[in-house]
């Protein structure tokens, strides 16, 4: 069976979803993470090593505050429902983007997710929050600057070398990405780790993705061709 190690999704559709249900944008958020559980344990079921998730981009500060800051207890809320069965599952926390801009309480929680889940070996649950792939690469190649002034790096290093500096540094590059809600934008996500994968588009927003949608997702990755740039053996 086709291995698909790294699954990518841009969560898309929470606030049109829980207005449909004639609910607040924020009941949407809330619902979506309560999914981001039901997903990871999907995921980890189906084979999947690396689940990179998308839960708040460097734009979605232009949100309102509410919105923003209803966001932003979210991880508090969730880890405190999940933590314990995340560690039991073999769950291991991973966070992108630059945490250090987050209200210091979010941080602290990611932080926390992290630390305790640090030994575990089994599904590697990443979430990228305040996270912008340029932003990622333009960090990356100023950090790699200093380190070649710094006679640290080689100045001639290949893409494998460049990949260290980057808030991946320790994932595979990504085989599936999925965006859920219809829209077909890549959204400043993962830019140079998704140079070879899979796209998918779904018409579900985040909160109906249900385990079998994922399935669905899954199978039709297995059914694409994958070359690498190369031609059908
Ligand atoms: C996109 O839907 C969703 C977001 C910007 C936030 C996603 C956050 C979560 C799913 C919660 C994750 C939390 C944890 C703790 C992992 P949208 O608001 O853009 O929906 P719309 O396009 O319908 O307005």
């Amino acid at each position: 069976m086709k291995e698909c190690r790294h699954v990518a999704i841009i969560m898309d559709g929470n606030g049109r979803w829980a207005k449909k249900q004639g609910m607040p944008r924020t009941a949407g958020h809330l619902a979506g993470a309560d999914n981001v559980r039901t997903i990871a344990i999907k995921a980890s079921e189906m084979g999947v090593e690396y689940l990179t998730l998308y839960a708040f981009s460097t734009e979605n500060w232009k949100r309102s505050k509410d919105e923003v800051s209803y966001i932003m207890k979210l991880p508090g809320v969730f880890f405190k429902k999940y933590m314990q069965e995340f560690i039991d599952r073999g769950f291991r926390m991973r966070m992108l983007g630059e945490l250090d801009a987050l209200p210091p309480e979010t941080e602290k929680v990611l932080h926390e997710a992290e630390e305790e889940s640090k030994n575990n070996t089994g599904l590697s649950l990443n979430i990228a929050i305040n996270y912008g792939s340029q932003r990622e690469i333009l960090l990356a190649a100023r950090h790699y600057a200093q380190d070649v002034r710094d006679g640290k790096a080689d100045p001639m290093i290949d893409e494998a070398g460049f990949e260290k500096y980057l808030m991946t540094k320790d994932f595979p590059p990504v085989d599936l990405l999925i965006r859920t809600s219809g829209e077909q934008r890549i959204s400043n996500y993962l830019l140079w780790q998704i140079a070879y994968a899979e796209l998918e588009f779904v018409p579900e927003a985040w909160p109906e993705f249900t385990p079998q949608v994922f399935e669905r997702c899954l199978q039709e990755y297995r059914n694409r061709d994958r070359r690498f740039g190369g031609v059908r053996q």
